[in-house]
């Protein structure tokens, strides 16, 4: 197969839901299909459940299958199809932002019954930043779930894009009679009892009396709602979905995979191949000959018995070799992999080669930290996604001085990981850790001793946000960093934080130095 043929075959993206919507299982059922698995129940939640808050032993249970299940791979239909998984748990949404910067279009799960959830508004947020194209699957539909123009409505206004629904569910719940593809004329029935895949009922036109036969006086109200769907949509554009304006959106039932292999051909038919890529130095097409990649994901110490991390390469163009020499960006130095791995079919192997759009593992000794850059040869940084401000903060203080040093390395490594982001105060060098929720505190505490053998105590500080600070007016930021001199610290690239204790005090200092930008984002590699 050609190069371009490869490229061309390549659907890389991720599932993302609200906790419970159903990613995990429409995963399952995704690779059910792929025959990437036999049996439903095959794929462990990747998710930390909410009780699991201080089962240690769970989430390190848990951050084994999540490794073997980050990246499922499969063949279906001439395609290769990559899909990242993401964790559910929202103590750990930078790590399902960091995925997305390593796929090519996304999937939204959301539940029929509960609709728009929170998590979900943030995901969208981050495609709607990098103009990713998203088809949402509303789920659990063989439950009783909100009126079906309400959830379209909620979709567009709490996720701020434009719909355009490809099927229509006939009732929901008990009285869930199927979903009419708009795309094909055809009609699905929705029998609980048989999860077989139905190739469906066709019809020429709505109007055909045969729809009343199917679903009975359910025709009529179908009818009518088509016809109010067709004259407030436009038709389906394929340009508009892959410029990320408008999300496609489909109705099923994952855990009877209803609904399923319809999103599945229609997600082949539209989502986009991989895409060119943007780097500080210039926008990289995936079809050029010479290889580069980049860092979106580290697992650290799989097996703690032997330190090893796994460091995710997204390849972005041209074709990765096994042994090959590849420069790292950052470091200026050259690396051969010598056995980088893929993840075909939830199993870990050895490859020689791959193309835009595979995730390889490369062993890494410590060298690698999100968002590095492998090429070969030109000196280009893919530009990450930018890491937001925390929303809790702590000092972190050494609880055991004998082990100094394992603690700075812990910490060190922990942060190259992305498990949280650490702050230096410039005021009296002591390190503050920033996370987006309370379990990841725990987990660091728990790694940190298990792993390096250094214990830590957490100590709370009163901070609301981390502020990147900006301006062209340099005087402007010397004079406002000896005016907050207590409240300034240093981010892990070195770059100047205000850590703002209040809404009041950043009103504040936004007031008193108007020459000066406050981010609460940062770009990874800037
Ligand atoms: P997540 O990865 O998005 O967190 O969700 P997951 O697939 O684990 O699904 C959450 C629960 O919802 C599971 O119930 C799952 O069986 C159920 N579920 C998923 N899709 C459907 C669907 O289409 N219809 C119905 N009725 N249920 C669905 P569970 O195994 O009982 O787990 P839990 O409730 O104990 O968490």
């Amino acid at each position: 197969m050609s190069f371009k043929s490869e490229i061309e075959r390549r659907k890389t993206f991720a599932i993302v839901s609200h906790p419970d919507a159903g990613k995990t299982t429409l995963t399952e059922k995704l690779l059910l299909f792929g025959g990437a698995i036999h049996v439903a129940g095959a794929v462990k939640s990747n998710k930390i459940k909410k009780t699991a808050t201080s089962d240690f032993m769970e989430i390190e249970r848990q951050r084994g299958i999540s490794v073997a299940t980050s990246v499922m791979a499969f063949e279906y239909n001439g395609y290769k199809v990559n899909i990242l998984d993401t964790p559910g748990h929202q103590d750990f949404q930078e790590d399902t932002f960091r995925t997305l910067t390593a796929v090519d279009s996304v999937i939204i799960v959301i539940d029929g019954a509960k609709g728009v959830e929170p998590q979900t508004e943030k995901l969208m947020e981050v495609c709607r930043m990098r103009k990713t194209p998203v088809i949402v699957f509303i789920n659990k539909m063989d439950r009783p779930s909100k009126d079906t123009f309400s959830l379209i409505e909620e979709v567009e206004d709490q996720l701020k894009i434009a719909t355009r629904p490809l099927s229509w569910p006939i009732n929901s719940g008990p009285e869930f009679k199927g979903v009419y593809n708009i795309y094909d004329s055809s009609l699905q029935l929705f029998n609980p009892n048989v999860q077989e895949i139905d190739p469906g009922i066709k019809f020429e036109n709505l109007n055909d009396p045969g729809l009343e036969k199917h679903i009975g006086n359910d025709a009529g109200t179908l009818r009518e709602e088509l016809e109010l769907l067709e004259g407030v949509y436009p038709a389906f554009s394929e340009k508009d979905y892959l410029e990320g304006n408008t999300a496609p959106v489909f109705f099923g039932s994952a855990l009877y995979n209803f609904g399923v292999q319809e999103l599945l051909n229609t997600f082949l038919k539209i989502a986009p191949t991989p895409r060119p890529r943007p780097s500080n130095e210039r926008i990289v097409d995936p079809y050029e000959q010479a290889f580069s990649g980049f860092v979106f994901k580290i697992h650290a110490n799989i097996d703690p018995n032997h330190r090893s991390r796994i460091a995710f390469v997204k390849v972005c163009s041209g074709k990765f070799e096994r042994n090959k020499p590849y420069t790292h960006t950052r470091l200026g130095k050259e690396f051969r992999i010598s056995s980088p791995t893929a993840f075909m079919a939830a199993k870990k192997e050895i490859i020689d080669e791959a193309y835009p759009g595979d995730i390889v593992g490369v062993p890494d000794t410590g060298n690698f930290i999100i968002g590095d850059t492998l090429t070969d040869g030109e000196i280009i940084h893919y530009k990450g996604l930018p890491s937001f401000s925390p929303e809790m903060f702590r000092y972190i203080e050494n609880a055991d001085p004998m082990k100094s040093k394992q603690l700075a390395k812990g910490i060190d490594q922990l942060m190259d990981e992305g498990v949280a982001q650490l702050f230096t105060s410039q005021f009296n060098n002591r390190k503050i850790i920033g996370c987006v929720g309370q379990l990841q505190f725990e987990v660091i505490q728990y790694r940190l001793e298990h792993e390096y053998g250094a214990k830590c105590r957490f100590e709370p500080i009163q901070m609301y946000k981390a502020c990147w600070i900006k301006s062209d007016d340099k005087q402007a930021i010397e004079e406002f960093k000896k005016r907050k001199s207590q409240r300034m610290a240093t981010d892990k690239f070195g770059r100047d934080v205000f850590m703002a204790d209040s809404p009041f005090m950043l009103d504040m200092a936004r007031g008193e130095f108007e020459n000066i930008d406050f981010h609460f984002t940062s770009e990874f590699d800037a």
